[in-house]
């Protein structure tokens, strides 16, 4: 292994903590639980998985000052924060006020993901490729947009919105109808539940790209990058890329889309200058940033999105492959000394299939019972996301609600045997794709 080397004094006693309590959580803290040099690993506030995991500890705190108390209280050596929510509202900043090493986005950073408005004019501004668009807070303007540009076209919510703020209208119809939903008149309300950056609604309504999706995931310090394995997930509910849009129903590593020629042009067009643009514009990156790609046939790369955190679920793939010492690298990062750090990978396959609640994803329904749950082993393992332990059963939690991850030689077998993983969970309206992974089988 070729990562930072932890000082001498911190070897096999560092204290970490995760924020947060999903799929991409679990992962996180079951790979760094694995460092030699970490002693203890604390989840807030963690799900039934991490509870049950006798070499992870839950803690049931959510609120930044919070854990930022406790974490100082503990002598936590390093803080690790999985989803967007508490670094949009400032953890980061918190933590390191009080001197605390803490990997992930500062708030003002972390607008890459919190605002499509502010990430839009971002890559516009420095030169970054990505779908030519416009920015609305009036209905009829977005409204008359959308008449003169025609279908398709995309209808992006300015604001966190889980997943759901996005909108890829086939017709003119869809897309009138996402404005009318994402910019309520006082008459029809907010029915998306969409968390309206300050100033009030805004929409960014966008050119439709072609091609094939890739996440395109890196550890930055502030200056220097280190790209992890690639990956792609499957965002629709249903096989075939059919269905609704969610927070993804799958996902493998690497994407073989991402070739040795599209992983250049990533870095150069895209994350190098994102990173350099950051810096030039007075907020310096730093945390794992995900650039969503799409690339075309002809191998040219747009930027759809930024995510100012790791993918979930490309996360439980990857990490599942990583063999480095996740705790030293994040801790080297923390500390904005990461040169020098390379990353080992297993070169084999790892895929993951997410089992989701019946009714997911708009009305999950919470409270059934686990009722079969396959052995963990090195190769195979099934993260959880929604779930929790009521009176010592396992029930589901939440929307997404497990992954069953597995390693394989090739796409085919890591598809088999994360299959073979699925075959042993069981529960009371359990939906899941039976195809994850096709785009990179016929390669
Ligand atoms: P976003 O949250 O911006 O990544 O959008 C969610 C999903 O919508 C993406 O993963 C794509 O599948 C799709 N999408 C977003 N923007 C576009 C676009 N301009 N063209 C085509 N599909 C898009
Ligand atoms: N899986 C997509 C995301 O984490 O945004």
């Amino acid at each position: 292994m070729s990562t930072a080397s932890p000082t001498p004094q911190s070897v096999g006693n560092l204290k970490v903590l995760v924020v947060g309590g999903g799929g991409r959580e679990h992962a996180l803290a079951w790979k760094l639980r694995q460092s030699p040099s970490v002693a203890q690993v604390w989840v807030a506030p963690g799900n039934g998985g991490t509870e049950r995991d006798a070499q992870l500890t839950n803690l049931p705190i959510t609120d930044v000052v919070a854990l930022r108390e406790w974490a100082q209280a503990h002598a936590v050596d390093l803080t690790v924060v999985g989803p967007e929510a508490p670094l949009a509202a400032g953890l980061v900043d918190e933590f390191r006020a009080h001197g605390l090493a803490v990997f992930g986005p500062t708030q003002a950073a972390a607008q890459l993901e919190s605002s499509k408005a502010f990430s839009k004019a971002f890559m516009q501004r420095h030169g970054i490729p990505t779908a030519a668009y416009d920015t609305f807070t009036d209905a009829a303007l977005a409204h008359a947009y959308i008449d003169r540009m025609g279908a398709p076209i995309v209808v992006k919510a300015d604001g966190l919105a889980a997943g759901k703020g996005v909108v890829v209208a086939m017709t003119l119809a869809e897309a009138h109808e996402a404005v009318d939903f994402m910019l309520p008149t006082e008459a029809a309300g907010n029915k998306f539940g969409v968390q309206h950056n300050a100033g009030g609604a805004r929409v960014v309504i966008e050119e439709f790209l072609q091609g094939e999706e890739a996440s395109f995931i890196v550890v930055c310090d502030g200056h220097t990058v280190l790209p992890l394995a690639t990956s792609q997930d499957h965002k629709r509910l249903l096989d075939a890329d059919q269905g609704p849009n969610t927070g993804g129903m799958g996902a493998y590593s690497p994407a073989p889309v991402v070739t040795p020629a599209v992983h250049d042009k990533a870095m150069r067009e895209v994350i190098l200058p994102t990173i350099a643009g950051m810096a030039a514009d007075g907020i310096p990156y730093t945390g794992f940033l995900y650039a969503g790609l799409m690339v075309t046939p002809a191998g040219d790369i747009k930027t759809l999105e930024f995510n100012c955190r790791m993918g979930d679920p490309e996360t439980q793939p990857i990490l599942m492959r990583l063999q480095s010492d996740l705790a030293a690298v994040l801790l080297a990062a923390a500390r904005q000394q990461l040169a020098g750090t390379e990353l080992q990978w297993d070169s084999r396959c790892a895929l993951g299939v997410v089992l989701a609640a019946h009714g997911y994803p708009l009305s999950p329904r919470k409270g059934d019972a686990i009722t079969a749950l396959p052995t963990d082993s090195a190769e195979a393992v099934v993260f959880h996301a929604g779930t929790q332990v009521v009176n010592g059963q396992l029930q589901t939690s939440g929307g997404r609600v497990l992954c069953a991850t597995a390693l394989g030689a090739d796409v085919r077998q890591a598809q088999a045997n994360a299959y073979a993983l699925v075959a042993g969970v069981n529960f009371a309206g359990m939906q899941f794709r039976k195809d994850i992974g096709y785009l990179a089988l016929d390669r």
